[in-house]
């Protein structure tokens, strides 16, 4: 088993960096990078967010292809893989689609003050784990890990991103771009401050760009791992 899953962050931004608008929801993208989404959802074991997006674009985070499915359900797996989201105050309401639609398990970390809280409110729609005073992604990973997932995919929101990145846990970024802009500071970023691995003196490795429709994916290997992974091909 490895210390923690195969981990591949997913986002599309606007030109200027936002992943988001201040007070609603804002489809970026188009069909085809939605497509190719849902087919990266379909190679994962596990796909996490953070309480924030659940709360705001409520996801149902399902792989939307039938033949996607029936593929997954044939190789002895559920059809959409396992939704996990990480909260500090469990202001998660147990209706929303993140917790009922579709039946592969859900997992929420908590930070310990709340998690006798989240247990009341979620524990009958989804597993809640006591994750210590602060929930470290390194420490999530690693108990995704011990729970058999073996390739994780991260999708926001930026606050989740940055701790992602800054902890050093992702292998492959997978960023699209979208052809707008939002042009409001309000608005959620990519990424928030931080100190993050990749700076002047140690770049990402730009391995892939691809022109779909009106966005273009940018693919980044960020670990050596990337090149271990069956069908990256580089
Ligand atoms: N364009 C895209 O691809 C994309 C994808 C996803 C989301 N989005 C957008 O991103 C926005 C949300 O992003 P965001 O950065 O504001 O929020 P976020 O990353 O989705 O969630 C942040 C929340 O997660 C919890 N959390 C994060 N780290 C934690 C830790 N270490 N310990 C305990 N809890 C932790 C906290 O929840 P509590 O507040 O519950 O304590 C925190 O408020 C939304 O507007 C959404 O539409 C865009």
């Amino acid at each position: 088993m490895r210390e923690r899953p195969y981990t591949l962050l997913s986002c599309c931004v606007s030109i200027d960096g936002y992943i988001g608008k201040a007070a609603s929801r804002l489809l970026l993208s188009n069909e085809a990078d939605f497509d190719r989404v849902d087919a990266v959802r379909a190679s994962c074991d596990a796909i996490l967010v953070g309480a924030k997006t659940v709360r705001a674009d409520n996801p149902r985070l399902l792989v939307r292809s039938e033949a996607r499915r029936e593929e997954r359900t044939a190789r002895g797996l559920p059809d959409s893989p396992v939704k996990v989201t990480v909260t500090r105050r469990a202001e998660l309401d147990s209706r929303a689609d993140f917790f009922n639609a579709g039946d592969a398990e859900k997992i929420v970390y908590c930070a310990s003050p709340w998690a006798a809280a989240a247990q009341d409110r979620l524990g009958r729609v989804a597993t809640v784990v006591d994750a210590g005073e602060n929930v470290e992604m390194r420490m999530l990973s690693a108990d995704l890990a011990a729970r058999g997932i073996d390739r994780l995919m991260v999708e926001g929101g930026g606050t989740v991103h940055t701790q992602f990145l800054t902890e050093d846990i992702v292998d492959e970024l997978q960023l699209t771009v979208a052809p707008i802009f939002v042009g409001d500071s309000e608005a959620p970023r990519f990424v928030r401050d931080g100190i993050f691995p990749w700076n002047p003196a140690r770049r990402a490795e730009l391995v892939d760009v691809q022109k779909l429709g009106d966005v273009v994916l940018l693919r980044y290997a960020l670990s050596s791992r990337f090149r271990d992974q069956a069908g990256n091909g580089c």
